[in-house]
């Protein structure tokens, strides 16, 4: 704790005990980098400052303000949680476990996260940081993506719960992991607690299951511009509800694509071609629409799709 009041972060969602603020940032940090998740939560809270204001927003508007973040799941289950709140808990976040454990996109890191930054309630968290401080604390052999590696964690997380200051507790173990004990080259030398760490070569841990295989795919896409307009067609898979270029349907393509880039996505590597659509007209669907150029800005697109909106929308004008 003398370390961590020296050396812990300034973090935005430290400086509140809003348990809205609190929530929209567990959510954001899910999956996504705290450098990252920064200007996007600063905008989040402006222009969505409370439950009612989220849960009366479309969903379009939703997705357009989680733009980039990716995990678009998250943003959904937000939106319905406000409405969750707003419909049956006046606005309010309940302040009992089991209720806000019952809320969408919660799981036991996130109603622990926020039971203990909201309202400093003495409960254990285990993320990525505080997950590899810990393992190498016990120089746990166990991979800590195993039921039993994941149960060690959280049990030895429980074992140290300060009954005081236990958020600022959690924040400092995560710290920690941040900042001294990282994953790559920790700096065991100013390490605090170097003199309780049983760890004998903390860079080989935490060790983790092998990973499923990476994933080829391919994805092709078409490009048609009518005048100012161009089409799209809102995803109803991957990225359901935004507006991503019109898959490529009927003969094969041929010929050399406009545009391509790779992205990842969960466990695949995506390679995404998008090809000059032909004269003919595209088979038009309900899911198809021609949006004018300045409309654009203002839809929810995934961010590979963006990019090869702006890079397609540059040359051709
Ligand atoms: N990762 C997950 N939750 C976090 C938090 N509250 N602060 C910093 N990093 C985090």
């Amino acid at each position: 704790m003398k370390w961590y009041r020296r050396n812990g972060r300034d973090l935005p969602w430290r400086r509140t005990r809003d348990p809205y603020a609190v929530l929209v940032s567990e959510f954001m940090l899910q999956q996504t980098q705290v450098a990252t998740v920064l200007p996007y939560y600063s905008a989040w809270i402006r222009r969505f400052p409370d439950f009612p204001t989220l849960a009366q927003s479309a969903e379009s508007a939703v997705l357009h303000a989680w733009q980039g973040l990716g995990y678009y799941d998250r943003a959904r289950n937000l939106h319905g949680l406000a409405q969750i709140v707003t419909r049956s808990h006046a606005g309010a976040l309940p302040r009992d476990l089991l209720a806000i454990r019952h809320l969408p996109g919660v799981g036991r890191y996130t109603a622990n996260a926020i039971a203990s930054f909201a309202f400093d309630a003495p409960l254990p968290v285990v993320e990525a940081n505080i997950g590899r401080v810990l393992a190498r604390l016990l120089d746990l052999r166990e991979p800590i993506d195993s039921a039993a590696g994941r149960e060690t964690l959280w049990d030895f997380a429980a074992l140290l719960m300060p009954q005081r200051q236990p958020s600022a507790h959690n924040s400092a173990l995560m710290d920690l992991g941040a900042l001294i004990c990282t994953a790559g080259k920790p700096q065991c030398g100013i390490c605090p607690v170097r003199s309780f760490c049983r760890a004998r070569e903390p860079a080989l841990l935490p060790i983790k299951r092998m990973r499923p295989r990476i994933e080829l795919l391919s994805e092709h896409h078409s490009f048609a511009v009518h005048g100012d307009r161009v089409l799209l067609e809102q995803s109803h898979a991957r990225w359901r509800g935004m507006w991503i270029l019109p898959r490529w349907s009927g003969r094969p393509a041929t010929g050399v694509p406009l545009h391509t880039a790779e992205f990842p996505f969960t466990n695949h590597r995506v390679t995404l071609s998008v090809f000059r659509q032909p004269r003919r007209a595209p088979a038009l669907t309900a899911a198809h629409w021609w949006f004018s150029f300045n409309e654009l800005q203002a839809l929810p697109v995934p961010s590979p799709h963006r990019r090869a909106l702006n890079h397609l929308l540059a040359r051709s004008s």
